[in-house]
């Protein structure tokens, strides 16, 4: 990774002790930190100690003889991200509410950077209703929001209030500034699964949690893409940053994707979308009155088929997910085939710990020109970044060839 800017703000908390350290991670790793403190942070550790471990001067009053008397608008918009470590109630609250009465609070207002907020306090204090909708604030806001760790606190109590270990808020910002190599490119991520309405209260549907669609759209927002995910009904999250398209049939699914398709640069279908559907939904409770009932099922449009027919972008890459208990290599080479995509992504999803509703995957990507590429177990979120380390190849090859 490139050196960055890295802003770390520490308030008035026991935790601002764990600071030193987070500061010595990024300056190992090779980045530029700048630490802006509050005047209750100083309470609790030195500005010298982090001026020392930063090589860099700690501002910790707005008035202060300063160099640059508008750091605290420079500092904030030239910065790759801001992190708040910790971030005490009393900081959220001004934070969520756009005050800025120091230079922290000030700066915290005035950036453009992505923003890590890192809560730390009594587990109490943490649990507040005005505290957790201030959280929500700005978390819809785009910030992202460490969860506290749980345990004893200073304050003996126990519970949720612990400031994360630097080594994990680390690795949430080293994640937060990874390199934005798709930025510009619109990318549209399917997910989870359809619903199909046998009548008001029961559906035909299967097991896709979205886990797998959702790493990936999490993933390539990450990276910098424009993110349209269109998702099936499911427990997840949003990733923050994206567009999200909820839908519950496959026809809702269908008009969706081709309402967006046609300046997307990249189109990833990991939904599992139902391939039948009733023939009618009753518009009223089916009652049990017989002993035995049939329900007919007709096709569902197949989205990805009709995408391969049409490709709306030149240069457009489509990339399907492939479902197989059975022939896997040979039933998924026959769909890249069938359905005219650059690349397919095949999981097993017999095996226990790939497939659905499970955390890891193990994939193989077979590619237009028949190249095969079988990938270890994995987390979702590392098969959905090697997924896009291929398509961004596939793209530059594609980029070399209109040339
Ligand atoms: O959501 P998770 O719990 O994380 O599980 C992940 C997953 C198993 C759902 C995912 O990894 C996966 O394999 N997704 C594709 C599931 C599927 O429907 O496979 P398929 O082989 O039936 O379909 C092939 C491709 O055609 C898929 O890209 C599918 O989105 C697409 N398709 C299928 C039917 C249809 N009517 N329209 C489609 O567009």
């Amino acid at each position: 990774m490139e050196k960055q800017k890295i802003i770390i703000g520490v308030t008035g908390g026991i935790a601002a002790y764990k600071i030193p350290e987070l500061v010595r991670i990024f300056i190992k790793a090779g980045h530029d930190v700048r630490v802006a403190m509050t005047a209750h942070a100083t309470r609790f550790i030195a500005p010298l100690t982090l001026e020392t471990l930063s090589k860099n001067r700690v501002i910790t009053d707005m008035f202060e003889e300063n160099p640059d008397p508008l750091a605290h608008i420079s500092w904030g918009q030239e910065s790759d991200l801001v992190i708040i470590a910790p971030a005490t109630a009393n900081f959220i609250a001004k934070a969520a509410h756009g005050i800025a009465d120091d230079f922290l609070s000030t700066m915290v207002v005035a950036t453009t950077a992505p923003m890590l907020i890192c809560p730390a306090m009594n587990s109490k204090m943490y649990a507040n209703p005005i505290t957790q909708e201030n959280i929500k604030k700005l978390n819809n806001k785009g910030y992202l929001i460490m969860k506290p760790g749980e345990g004893e606190l200073a304050c003996n109590a126990e519970g949720p209030g612990r400031l994360p270990d630097p080594i994990d808020i680390a690795a949430q910002a080293f994640q937060m500034l990874q390199t934005k190599d798709l930025k510009g490119l619109k990318i549209m991520v399917t997910a989870g699964p359809t619903i199909e309405p046998i009548d008001p209260v029961r559906y035909i549907t299967n097991r896709s949690s979205g886990k797998m669609g959702y790493a990936i759209a999490h993933k390539a927002a990450m990276r910098g893409a424009d993110v349209t995910l269109i998702s099936g009904p499911t427990n997840l999250k949003p990733p923050s940053g994206i567009t999200l398209i909820s839908i519950n049939t496959a026809e809702e699914m269908r008009n969706a994707v081709f309402a967006h398709h046609t300046d997307m640069d990249m189109i990833i279908k990991a939904a599992a979308v139902a391939d039948y559907r009733p023939a009618l939904s009753a518009d009223q409770k089916i009652k049990k009155r017989e002993e035995d009932i049939s329900i007919k099922l007709v096709k569902n449009p197949d989205i990805l088929s009709e995408l391969g027919s049409k490709k709306s972008k030149p240069g457009q890459i489509l990339v399907g997910f492939a479902a197989e208990t059975e022939n896997i290599l040979t039933n998924a080479k026959e769909k890249l085939v069938r359905k005219n995509l650059d690349m397919i992504v095949v999981n097993d999803v017999k095996a226990k710990d790939a497939g659905f509703d499970v955390d890891t995957n193990r994939v193989t990507f077979i590619f237009r020109d028949g190249t095969i590429h079988e990938l270890p177990l994995l987390t979702k979120d590392e098969v959905a970044d090697e997924l896009l380390d291929r398509v961004r190849e596939i793209r530059g090859k594609d980029n070399e060839l209109h040339c």
